[in-house]
């Protein structure tokens, strides 16, 4: 599974990208606005620090302005994916966006049916916003699951980018759930490597190594 930062926060991606496990990275308005920090600029060094893909989200509400913003973006770097939102308006951008070879990521996909319309119209990723159906007393892990079959029933090479993730449980349950990629916040990244007895394993076995007076180097 491929693991995405969803932040805009520069100096904390770049402390996470140190890992070499951060595979990309997600942006959208919300994140640049808490950034506070201009958008190309700041996708520009977002490019810089991970090699692969880096989604830079449209702003415009019609599939002619969301190309012209599009073209903007791509210009930034050729790890730039264009994310648009799951309306008719962002699928004919992202249509005319994959026929061009553009790489896309169409975004805010709260339903199976809407998957199936952005895999129809060539997306690259498709982002399924899990902690906000959860939020609003639906199954979010459940739309997963339904567009992995969908996907699956006819082939269809978009990849699924569970987002909107809350938890490490939503990282767990939607890399069993066959997601492809899952976007998480810096929090939720640092929190995924961590356990109590991993601490206290290791806690015992440097005391008791400190005991036998040795050294490996
Ligand atoms: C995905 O691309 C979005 O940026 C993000 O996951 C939204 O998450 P939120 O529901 O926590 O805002």
């Amino acid at each position: 599974m491929h693991i995405f930062i969803d932040t805009a926060d520069v100096a904390e991606l770049d402390s996470l990208a140190e890992t070499g496990l951060v595979d990309g990275v997600t942006t959208n308005p919300s994140l640049i606005a808490k950034a506070g920090k201009a958008i190309l600029p700041t996708l520009k060094e977002i490019c810089a620090l991970v090699p692969g893909p880096v989604s830079g989200e449209v702003v415009a509400v019609n599939s002619a302005d969301m190309l012209k913003e599009a073209e903007v973006l791509s210009a930034l770097a050729p790890n730039i994916v264009i994310k648009l939102p799951l309306t008719m308006e962002g699928l004919k951008a992202c249509k005319a966006l994959s026929e061009r070879g553009v790489k896309t990521n169409v975004t805010l996909c709260f339903s199976a049916v809407q998957a199936l319309m952005a895999a129809k119209a060539g997306a690259t990723f498709i982002s399924p916003f899990i902690g906000r159906l959860d939020d609003n007393g639906q199954d979010g892990m459940g739309l997963i699951r339904e567009i992995r079959e969908i996907y699956d029933n006819y082939g269809f090479e978009t990849q699924i980018l569970a987002a909107s993730i809350r938890t490490t449980g939503h990282v767990r349950d939607a890399a069993l759930a066959g997601a492809d990629c899952a976007t998480i916040p810096p929090a939720i990244f640092k929190a995924l490597y961590k356990h109590v007895l991993t601490d206290l394993g290791l806690e015992a076995f440097l005391k008791d190594w400190a005991a036998t007076g040795q050294s490996i180097t």
